[in-house]
């Protein structure tokens, strides 16, 4: 999969709403060590860092695009390694691990949580959001682009119709079951944006320069605001992103985790 962290991040302040709900639900106040899963461009991890001046804070990400944006904007007390979160692993027990929209891309992510919960401290806390967007128009679209024959090149393999993403009640007995304290919700975002092609600009985060213009053109015309396309009218001139994300922190018994 390939991303556009400039086009990704134009978008900041709406895709960065769900990362605040959560870590409001994280009460660790003095971590020793907090890891952000899929960092992305890093502008959440720094957020980390500034809530956690004490912490080792460290970013993971397995996009060279993303990593290389990271770089460029590094500072100190803030550590970004290129990895896959699946091999990753820490090198002392972690305080708060945070995951971001990015679990839904790893395909039986549900198993991996026993992983992530294994490399926490005792009373650690995992944090996570996966955006469950995948029967949504902007998704459905772009699965079916791909899949035309029209397309040039593959849209950096993403398996755009594939992602997984369960319900929170899932999530919840599966972290519960490891003996977690488990807090789940979930939560559909309207973000309502500027223009009329707000979906398509949205959805280019994820780098569509493999798609012809005909297929830019179907995908602009399917996202635009309408009854048919499914997506709200907020107001001329303006398009809603609708996301529905299902986020949850849970802690691990006992004292430590930045009590
Ligand atoms: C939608 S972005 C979220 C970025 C950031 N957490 C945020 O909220 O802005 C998903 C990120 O997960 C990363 N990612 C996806 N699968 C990954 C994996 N297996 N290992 C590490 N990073 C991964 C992608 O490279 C991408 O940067």
């Amino acid at each position: 999969m390939r991303w556009d962290p400039e086009q990704y991040l134009r978008f900041a302040d709406h895709r960065g709403r769900p990362f605040h709900d959560l870590l409001a639900r994280v009460a660790a106040l003095a971590p020793d060590t907090v890891v952000d899963l899929g960092c992305g461009p890093g502008n959440l991890t720094v957020e980390l860092a500034d809530r956690w001046p004490q912490a080792r804070v460290q970013g993971i990400d397995n996009s060279p695009q993303m990593i290389d944006k990271v770089r460029a904007g590094a500072r100190s007390g803030v550590r970004f390694t290129r990895a896959d979160l699946v091999e990753w692993a820490p090198d002392e027990p972690v305080d708060v691990l945070v995951s971001n929209a990015t679990l839904q891309w790893v395909p039986g992510h549900l198993q991996l949580l026993d992983r992530l919960v294994s490399m926490l401290r005792s009373g650690g806390w995992l944090a996570f959001q996966v955006p469950g967007n995948f029967g949504e128009p902007s998704h459905t679209e772009l699965a079916a682009v791909c899949a035309a024959p029209r397309r040039r090149q593959p849209l950096g393999d993403a398996p755009i119709a594939t992602g997984t993403v369960h319900q929170p009640a899932t999530y919840l007995a599966r972290l519960a079951g490891l003996g977690l304290t488990v807090d789940a919700w979930e939560t559909t975002y309207l973000h309502v944006l500027p223009g009329r092609d707000a979906v398509l600009e949205w959805m280019r985060g994820l780098r569509c320069d493999g798609c012809c213009r005909g297929c830019r053109a179907r995908m602009r015309r399917s996202w635009r605001p309408s009854t048919a396309s499914g997506y709200a009218v907020p107001s001329p001139g303006r398009s809603t992103v609708r996301c529905c994300r299902s986020e949850g922190s849970s802690r691990l018994p006992g004292s430590g985790g930045g009590d």
